[in-house]
């Protein structure tokens, strides 16, 4: 259900992301396969969602990973439970259907203590910093809480669920949307960077061609709220 991106740089192997509850135990078989558990040293986290924050106390537990999130990524953390503002909805008919399948949206909740190191604004480039090609985007709009890594080197960008490319979803949109004029700006920041290739946290990696062609489905839709 969800790509799980490994990094490997010269400070340590960065994972975007965890999985659902439960995942742990596969996510270490296939890393240890590529390299001892040691070796990772931050899991970046897109954003706070059941899907991708499940599992991250397992990973904490076994590792001496630091995790690197958004401000308010600590609170829904605390909270387990992916955020529902009003507003927000699903993007489409077909990702409707999500809702029919799919009704709780909890996870273990997660106390990082001094585990986290939290991402004030795109000034705190935390990768750069350490001297590694990574820059942190803020890319709010499938929650406010969203983030993802461009890799200036490669061109390559990991934009967590700020843009989908999976069955149930419609055009490149992420099948849940907090504020939909939000994630189209995220859109258009991620276009201003002329990435290679998105790599999203759902899906397969896709042209950015796709978020010129898709970028403006949802003018005239409204979100459907569950
Ligand atoms: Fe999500």
């Amino acid at each position: 259900m969800v790509q799980n991106y490994l990094l490997d740089t010269p400070e340590g192997i960065i994972a975007i992301d965890t999985g659902y509850p439960g995942g742990a135990d596969k996510f270490i078989r296939r890393f240890v396969k590529k390299a001892p558990l040691s070796r990772l040293k931050y899991i970046f986290l897109t954003h706070h969602h059941d899907d991708h924050s499940g599992f991250l106390n397992d990973l904490l537990a076994v590792t001496d990973a630091k995790v690197i999130l958004h401000p308010l990524a600590v609170q829904y953390l605390k909270a387990g439970k992916s955020n529902e503002p009003p507003g927000s909805g699903y993007s489409s008919w077909p990702a409707s259907l999500f809702s029919k399948v799919k009704k709780d949206f909890s996870f273990p909740p997660v106390q990082l203590g001094d585990r986290g190191v939290v991402i004030e604004s795109e000034a705190a480039q935390f990768f750069e910093d350490l001297g590694l090609p990574v820059r942190i985007l803020f890319l709010p709009g499938h929650t406010d809480d969203s983030i993802g890594l461009f890799l200036t080197e490669t061109g390559q960008l990991f934009c967590g669920d700020a843009a989908m490319n999976a069955v149930i979803s419609v055009a490149r949109h992420t099948i849940w949307i907090e504020d939909a004029e939000a994630f189209g700006r995220s859109w258009d920041k991620m276009l201003a960077l002329n990435p290679k290739k998105i790599y999203p946290s759902h899906g397969t990696p896709f042209s950015p061609k796709d978020l010129v062609k898709y970028r403006h489905y949802m003018d005239g839709r409204t979100l459907i709220h569950p």
